[in-house]
């Protein structure tokens, strides 16, 4: 049975906690004690639109340990309100759950710069502005001890997609922010470890409206949604709340996938064959032939996430 007050003292800010992934954490945080700023203004998919009502009626539905933050986090103004609206409501903040995403998908030779622009802007940038706002904050509670010494309430999770992992069809910008969390974890989990912060990238699965709105193309994407649409999205958000808890105080800079009742650990790139010259510089035939000798069986299939996780999830 889960302790309901085990991250009691806590203060989280999640973005996109509007609805799907995000709502569920916030509500998960929020059960086991969490004070929570939820960042969120309520746009359709595409990042188009707003209802800031949406947010604001998850926030009273917590109940006072929660506060709806209505506005797009997407610019270094909004980032940094969000966190100080954290710091005025709840004194404080130690978890930050970078969450907010929006899909523009193309096909990279139909690529707008406009929608790159707007999808790498809210799914990379918003979430390195918040990390840029909230460390600093993070630093300064590790030298007062917040919550004990050594400090142990700080969190940075980050949530990915497989797409930036693996790959997928039309989802150049998506993908590409989401590739580029993996270095923001990695950075963040570097430059926060003598505070004692940690930082996680969690790549979920769930079912929610973006879920819903995948047109399979093939019987592995089809068989990949029907899967998907069965999964809930608490069990991301238990996923997240245990990286919060102190259990998890040594784990940082780490990938995971969350899919139902599995969790997975991800490799990270790292050398896995090598071949070195003799001297001077390669011919063309020499290296074509090291790489065939020593390369060719270690290279990654060119598949994608959604025909990688097609088999069905354990629900
Ligand atoms: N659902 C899945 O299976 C799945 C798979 C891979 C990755 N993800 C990731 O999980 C996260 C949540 O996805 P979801 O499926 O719940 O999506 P969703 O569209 O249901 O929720 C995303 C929320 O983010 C909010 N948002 C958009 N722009 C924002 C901005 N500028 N500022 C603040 N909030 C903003 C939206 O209003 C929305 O409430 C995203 O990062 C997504 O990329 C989800």
């Amino acid at each position: 049975m889960t302790d309901t007050q085990a991250l009691k003292g806590r203060v989280a800010l999640v973005t996109g906690a509007a609805q799907g992934i995000g709502k569920a954490i916030a509500e998960v945080l929020a059960a086991r004690g969490t004070q929570i700023v939820l960042a969120d203004p309520g746009t359709s998919i595409d990042g188009s639109g707003a209802d800031p009502k949406l947010v604001e009626s998850v926030a009273s539905k917590i109940g006072p340990s929660a506060t709806a933050f209505g506005e797009s986090i997407a610019t270094p103004s909004a980032a940094t309100a969000a966190v100080e609206t954290a710091v005025r409501k709840f004194g404080g903040i130690d978890i930050v759950v970078n969450n907010a995403a929006i899909l523009r998908d193309a096909l990279v030779f139909k690529l707008e710069p406009r929608d790159w622009e707007a999808v790498i802007r809210t799914n990379l940038t918003a979430a390195a502005l918040i990390t840029a706002a909230a460390t600093p904050i993070l630093r300064d509670n590790a030298k007062a001890g917040r919550g004990g010494t050594p400090y142990g309430w700080g969190r940075i999770v980050n949530i990915g997609s497989t797409a930036g992992l693996y790959g997928n069809f039309g989802q150049a910008s998506y993908a590409s922010a989401k590739a580029g969390l993996m270095g923001l974890t990695r950075v963040t989990a570097l430059d926060m470890s003598r505070s004692g912060v940690t930082a996680n990238l969690v790549a979920p699965f769930a079912a929610t409206r973006v879920t819903e709105t995948i047109k399979p193309a093939n019987d592995a994407q089809a068989k990949y949604k029907a899967g998907a649409m069965s999964v809930s999205a608490r069990h991301v958000a238990n996923f997240v709340a245990f990286l919060c808890s102190p259990s998890a105080q040594k784990i940082s800079g780490q990938v995971f996938g969350v899919r139902a009742r599995e969790v997975f650990l991800f490799q990270q790139p790292r050398p896995i064959a090598r071949i070195v010259n003799g001297g001077g510089e390669w011919t063309d035939d020499d290296l074509a032939a090291s790489v065939t000798q020593a390369f060719n069986p270690h290279f990654t299939a060119l598949t994608t996430d959604l025909e990688s996780f097609s088999t069905d999830p354990i629900v």
